[in-house]
């Protein structure tokens, strides 16, 4: 069990994000910014509608409500009915309709993320602390999963970089470790002898990828309290990276000098790399990447469509690989 008392308060000032960030992502972010705001309230109509699923706090329900609407994007959303029952989320079981069956039962309040290794201000912190200072926007993203298939999902959350920031990394971080809730007696796939990978689920980026302003915390999606099956009550998005970058269910992040040893790379590191940016043109040693099947499918097909760079998202990201050849770090 994490634990749920609070040890530090968090600083009420944060640091600026220009401050830590490299001038050139903080400037693309304010572009970023600048023109995603206000311009369409294309998922606006969730936003009152009462959160199904957990029970979660009013507080959190009330800042859910109160999200900056997302910018619009020329593909269609994946039905919320789509996203929130085929899921990825092993500790609930292996099978896509495992995780909302079993999900249900986990306990997400109390709350609690304990924040350490290089930075100046650790401890363990509430999730409503984590949260205060963070407006919520709305991120419609392309989720691509390494087994191929994507949706579009509209998730509410907030930069990374803003929360990282907040606790003073220090000059030796290079990498952030994220790590899922271990809890077995709710956490079904724990369980299990015959787990292909080992718990707590871990994942990590590098400090400049954390720090990218397409990386978001999402506590929401289609203007609801995330639901458990899809990494209740805080999970990573890294919409240009494989899904399995995206943890959910976080209640540790690490600051660290060396690259953290992440579980899927753990299990079979010959077929998921560190990294896992989204390339076409790096197959998977059993599949090809070149194309994906954007769920759902229909009566007529697959709906089979060509993946992209990066998942779609190379102006934004292509420049934190310059010079790496992508097919060693993939
Ligand atoms: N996080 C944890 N803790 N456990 C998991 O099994 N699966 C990952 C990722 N995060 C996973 C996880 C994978 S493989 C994908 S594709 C996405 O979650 C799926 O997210 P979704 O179910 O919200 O679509």
């Amino acid at each position: 069990m994490p634990k749920t008392t609070r040890q530090t308060k968090i600083p009420g000032d944060p640091v600026l994000p220009s401050e830590i960030t490299p001038e050139s992502v903080y400037l693309s972010r304010r572009a970023f910014m600048h023109s995603g705001m206000r311009t369409g309230a294309l998922l606006g109509v969730g936003a009152m509608m009462p959160a199904l699923g957990w029970a979660a706090p009013a507080w959190l329900q009330d800042q859910v409500g109160a999200h900056e609407p997302g910018t619009p994007i020329d593909e269609d959303i994946t039905p919320e009915h789509h996203a929130t029952s085929y899921n990825n989320f092993y500790e609930f079981g292996t099978d896509k309709s495992d995780p909302k069956r079993h999900a249900q039962q986990l306990t997400t309040d109390p709350w609690s993320v304990q924040i350490d290794g290089l930075v100046n201000r650790p401890g363990t912190y509430d999730l409503e602390d984590i949260l205060a200072p963070h407006a919520l926007e709305e991120r419609i993203y392309r989720l691509r999963c390494v087994e191929a298939w994507s949706m579009v999902i509209p998730w509410l959350g907030f930069p990374l970089a803003d929360l990282l920031a907040r606790f003073e990394p220090q000059g030796s971080a290079r990498y952030v470790e994220f790590t899922t809730l271990y809890r077995p007696a709710e956490m079904p796939g724990q369980r299990s002898r015959f787990s292909s990978i080992e718990y707590p689920y871990v994942e990590g980026l590098r400090l400049d990828e954390a720090m990218h302003p397409l990386t978001i915390l999402a506590v929401g999606m289609y203007g609801k309290v995330l639901p458990n099956q899809n990494g209740a009550p805080l999970r990573l998005v890294v919409p240009w990276k494989y899904g399995f970058k995206s943890i959910k269910s976080i209640v540790r992040i690490r600051f660290t000098e060396q690259e953290p040893q992440t579980t899927w790379h753990k299990s079979a590191p010959q077929e998921y790399g560190f990294y896992a940016n989204v390339n076409p043109n790096v197959d998977h040693p059993r599949w090809s990447q070149r194309t994906e099947r954007r769920l759902p499918g229909s009566l007529f097909g697959s709906n089979r469509i060509p993946t992209r760079m990066f998942n779609g998202y190379a102006d934004a990201v292509a420049d934190l690989y310059r010079g790496m050849d992508l097919s060693r770090y993939y």
